[in-house]
């Protein structure tokens, strides 16, 4: 259930990419130009925002080969609505459309119990070619 006053938009249709520029920004999350993150979600699988009115409270995405493969980006939740269901509400919305996939991510350091909470497992073997990898070590992500 959300909280009375929020809506959810299962598409790009009216998405504001300066505000979720903004959010990813203010939660500490990987941020680029709005118009990057306009052609990120709308070459995306799934696609979730909670509003108050016009304010973006929360969002996340999907990518997939719509078959049996998926992956999780952008997820976020305004602080100001967080510890109120709503980042949950965004992950199973996600997932119900990922019905059948494999579902991978790679968790923010120390929010990983967020993710186990939903049926997630560390990987041994998860790797990545980044294109910051100062930062990600210096975040705590990789080694
Ligand atoms: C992580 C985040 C998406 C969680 O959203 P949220 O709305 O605050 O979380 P919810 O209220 O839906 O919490 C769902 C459950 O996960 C737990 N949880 C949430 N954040 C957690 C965290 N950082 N560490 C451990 N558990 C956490 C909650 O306690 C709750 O468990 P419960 O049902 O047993 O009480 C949100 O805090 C956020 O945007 N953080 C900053 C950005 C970020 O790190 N995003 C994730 C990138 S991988």
């Amino acid at each position: 259930m959300l909280p009375p006053g929020l809506t959810v938009h299962s598409s790009v249709t009216d998405a504001d990419w300066r505000q979720m520029r903004d959010l990813l920004a203010l939660v500490g999350m990987g941020h680029y130009a709005p118009e990057l993150h306009q052609r990120a979600f709308e070459n995306s699988f799934a696609v979730v925002f909670l509003r108050e009115a016009t304010r973006l409270v929360a969002m996340g995405r999907a990518i997939s080969d719509g078959a049996y493969q998926a992956g999780l980006y952008d997820i976020a939740v305004h602080p100001h609505f967080q510890g109120r269901g709503l980042g949950r509400f965004v992950l199973r919305s996600l997932l119900s459309q990922l019905e059948g996939m494999n579902v991978i991510l790679y968790a923010s350091p120390g929010v990983e119990p967020f993710y186990e909470k939903e049926g997630f497992r560390g990987m041994r073997t998860g790797m990545i070619r980044s294109l910051s990898p100062e930062k990600m070590y210096a975040r705590g992500f990789i080694d």
